[in-house]
């Protein structure tokens, strides 16, 4: 099979320069969710995208003083971190204990282009980059299902009950079908071009999540039933990428953002995105993500109609947008 491969286009430049040859350093990526977001939560599967060129970086050095995260030229101490911050203070801790290492005279430098609570793994992929450069300092193996506990940690302070799917798609390389706790890679049987766009409205996984679980409990045959729809959704777009049947792929990821509004998630900048992409031509589009907010996706047949559909989710409102092409393979 061969690898699917991923670009992005951009309406925004990237803000920021790499530095070269750092010591310990560990990286990881963005990620967006197809189809089967929320439901994952509660055992279902869901699709899953790599945004590879999105990333999270970050340097572990030697530092004298407590152990301190450093991001825009601010040092800050563990334990003095907003609680916005605090799993990934969090991946640090665990990381250093699991290799044995002090937490003194260490600082660990994370720069991100993901933009934060949009749905699209700011925090599974921070710290599964503060991971990595512990790793790299501590010149020590990890196994992936090592490296999946420890982001899991910091995922469960940052999410509460996290499916597990932002820690495996922050480090795939390709489209991945998540289920059961694990990943197997989708099979895809025609080219797409997916088209992520952000609201700017930022919301909380957390809560997103907490407020799905308040919404099935208090009616549970519907909160079951809507579940359950989405869950034979994500089943169906598994055999549609296969059989690169785009349309009726595109049709499902509509309704399942009818599912996701019942569900208690929308929010009418999604709406408007929604409307302008599938306005535009877009095939099909939804919530991608925790949902409140945050980032749409939308899918269309040919790279032109992404630039156009990406334009008119910008007029539309959108505060950024990208384009991820995926080849068949
Ligand atoms: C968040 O990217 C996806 C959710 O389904 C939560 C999870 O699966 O952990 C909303």
């Amino acid at each position: 099979m061969n690898p699917v491969h991923l670009t992005l286009s951009e309406s925004q430049p990237m803000p920021h320069a790499r530095t070269a040859e750092p010591r310990a350093t560990g990286s990881a990526h963005a990620k967006g969710i197809l189809v089967g977001e929320h439901a994952a939560v509660y055992g279902h599967p869901a699709i899953a995208l790599p945004i590879l060129p999105l990333r999270t970086d970050a340097e572990l050095r030697h530092v004298p003083g407590p152990l301190s995260l450093r991001a825009d030229g601010i040092s800050v101490p563990v334990t003095e971190l907003p609680e916005r911050f605090a799993s990934v203070g969090v991946a640090a801790r665990a990381a250093l204990d699991f290799f044995d290492l002090a937490h003194d005279d260490v600082e660990i430098e994370v720069h991100s282009d993901i933009p934060p609570r949009a749905g699209l793994g700011a925090s599974a992929s921070a710290a599964h980059a503060i991971i990595e450069a512990v790793r790299a300092a501590a010149d020590a193996p990890l196994s992936d299902a090592q490296r999946y506990a420890l982001v899991q940690q910091a995922e469960r302070v940052a999410h509460g009950n996290p499916s597990g799917i932002d820690a495996l798609a922050t480090r795939a390389r390709r489209p991945l079908i998540f289920a059961d706790g694990a990943s197997t890679p989708v099979v895809i049987g025609a080219p797409a071009w997916f088209v992520v766009a952000d609201t700017g409205v930022r919301a909380s996984t957390g809560e997103a999540v907490a407020g799905v679980r308040a919404v099935v409990e208090a009616d549970l045959p519907r909160g079951t039933a809507l579940l359950d729809q989405l869950g034979r959704l994500t089943r169906e777009a598994v055999t549609d990428l296969e059989h690169g049947r785009l349309s009726e792929l595109g049709g499902r990821l509509t309704a399942a953002q009818e599912l996701l509004d019942a569900l208690g998630v929308g929010h009418p900048a999604i709406d408007r995105l929604v409307a302008a992409a599938l306005a535009a031509g877009a095939v099909g589009a939804k919530l991608t993500g925790a949902g409140r907010g945050g980032c749409i996706i939308a899918m269309t047949t040919d790279a032109a109609r992404a630039e156009t559909v990406r334009d008119a989710m910008t007029a539309a409102g959108a505060v950024a947008g990208w384009v991820l092409a995926v080849e068949a393979g």
